[in-house]
C-alpha cells in the first residue's frame, strides 16, 4: 500500500486544515495509507510521535477550524544536511515516499531541495550503516507536491494562495470596525497590514473598503507623495467624509527604497499647519492570519488537496516537482521551481527599486 504524507510548514494560513482533510481523505479513498507530519519539517527530523497515521474520522470538523491543527514551524535543523539525512531516515522507517507540503515559497524550496538530494541521502544512510540496502531498496525516489499556503498571495503562477482571501476578509472586517469609531470622532486612521514584499492584501483591502490612500511595495508613490496624499484627503474631507483611512502594506517603500512607516503618515495627517486631523495608528498584526477560513479558501484548499494526491501518485523520477495552482478558475499543476524562482526574482527587483521590471516579470507566465 502506498503511503502518502502531508505537512504544513512556515507561517500558518486559514484553509490549511481544509487541505489536511482533503489530502487525508483523498489518499484513503484512493487506497493509500495517509500520514500527517506534525510541526512541519521539525516533525520529519524528530520523527516518532510527530509522524502519525491518519484515519478518515481523524480529520472530522477540520473545515471550520483556523490555523493548522497539525502544527507548523520554521525548522533550522532542516536547513542543514544532517537534519535532512535524519528526515530521510524517518520517512523510510515509516515507509513514506510521497510527500505533500503546504507552505510558502521558502518551505516549498526546501521541499524541492530535499527531493533533489534524496538519492544521495539514501546512499549516505546505507554507507554510514544507519539503514541496510534492503531497507532502502523500495525508496530510491521521493515524490513531492506543493500546495501554496500563505496569506500574502505572493507566489507567481497562481491567482490565489490558500488563506489570502480569509486574511483579506478579516482586514476588511477590521477596517469596517475602525470606520465606525473613525466616523464618530471624525478621525483619521493609518492601518498597517501584512504581506511581506507583496502589496496584494493592502491593495485589495483598499479597493474593498474604499480607503482614501494606499501604499504598496510594488508601486511606490512619486516623490511628492506627501502633498499628493494630503491634497486627496483634503478633497475627500471637503466632500463631507468624516473618516480617513490610509492603508500601508508592511513592505511599503518610497521610490528610493526608504521605508514608509505608519508614524510618518500619522505625523503628516496630524500636522497642525496642514490637515490637523486627529490621527491614530492601528497595526492589525496576526488577527489577519487567525480565525476560520472563508468559503473560498475552504473550497480552494479542498480542490487543490484532492489534485495534490493525484499528482503525487502520478509523479515519476523523471517528472519535475509540481505545485497545485489556480489559474483563471481552474485547478492546475505547475512546475514548482519556476514559480519559486520568479517569486524570488520579483522580490529582489522590488528591493533594488526596479519596479517596472518587477511588475513586467510578475505579468509574464512562466512556461508550464
Ligand atoms: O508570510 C505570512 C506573514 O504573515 C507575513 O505577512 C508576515 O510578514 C510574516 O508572516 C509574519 O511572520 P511571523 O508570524 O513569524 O511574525
Amino acid at each position: 500500500k502506498k503511503k502518502v504524507a502531508f505537512m504544513t510548514s512556515g507561517g500558518d494560513s486559514p484553509g490549511m486544515n481544509a487541505a489536511i482533510r482533503a489530502v487525508v481523505r483523498m489518499a484513503i479513498y484512493l487506497g493509500c495509507d495517509a500520514y500527517c507530519i506534525y510541526e512541519g519539517y521539525e516533525g520529519l527530523v524528530q520523527g516518532g510521535k510527530l509522524i502519525r497515521k491518519m484515519e478518515w474520522n481523524d480529520v472530522r470538523g477540520y473545515l471550520s477550524e483556523g490555523g493548522t491543527l497539525i502544527g507548523t514551524a520554521r525548522c533550522m535543523a532542516f536547513y542543514e544536511r544532517p537534519g535532512r539525512l535524519t528526515a530521510a531516515k524517518n520517512m523510510i522507517l515509516n515507509g513514506i515516499d510521497a510527500l505533500i507540503i503546504c507552505g510558502g515559497d521558502g518551505s516549498l524550496t526546501g521541499a524541492d531541495k530535499f527531493r533533489q538530494e534524496w538519492p544521495s541521502l539514501v546512499k549516505e544512510l546505507v554507507s554510514t550503516g544507519s539503514l541496510t540496502k534492503e531497507q532502502v531498496a523500495p525508496y530510491q525516489h521521493l515524490n513531492i507536491v506543493g500546495l501554496v499556503g500563505s496569506i500574502d498571495n505572493d507566489l507567481s503562477g497562481t491567482d490565489a494562495t490558500i488563506g489570502c482571501y480569509s486574511a483579506l476578509a478579516r482586514i476588511c472586517e477590521m477596517v469596517d470596525y475602525i470606520e465606525a469609531t473613525a466616523s464618530s470622532h471624525s478621525r483619521a486612521f493609518v492601518i498597517e497590514v501584512m504581506g511581506r514584499h507583496c502589496g496584494w492584501l493592502a491593495l485589495m483591502a483598499g479597493v474593498a473598503t474604499g480607503a482614501d490612500f494606499v501604499f504598496i511595495p510594488e508601486k511606490p508613490r512619486e516623490d511628492n507623495w506627501e502633498e499628493e496624499m494630503c491634497q486627496i484627503i483634503k478633497q475627500h474631507r471637503h466632500w463631507g467624509k468624516r473618516k480617513t483611512i490610509v492603508i500601508i502594506a508592511e513592505g511599503a517603500r518610497d521610490r528610493h527604497g526608504g521605508k514608509i512607516t505608519p508614524d510618518m503618515v500619522k505625523n503628516l495627517l496630524a500636522d497642525k499647519k496642514g490637515l490637523a486631523l486627529d490621527t491614530r495608528i492601528t497595526t492589525l498584526g496576526h488577527v489577519q492570519r487567525g480565525g476560520t477560513a472563508v468559503a473560498y479558501d475552504r473550497m480552494l484548499a479542498t480542490l487543490q488537496g484532492v489534485e495534490a494526491v493525484k499528482a503525487v501518485l502520478d509523479a515519476t523520477p523523471e517528472t519535475e516537482t509540481c505545485f497545485i495552482a489556480i489559474t483563471e478558475n481552474k485547478i492546475t499543476r505547475k512546475p514548482l521551481m519556476s514559480a519559486v524562482k520568479e517569486t524570488q526574482e520579483v522580490a529582489k527587483l522590488i528591493e533594488e527599486q526596479q519596479f517596472d521590471k518587477a511588475m513586467a516579470l510578475r505579468d509574464t507566465e512562466f512556461s508550464d
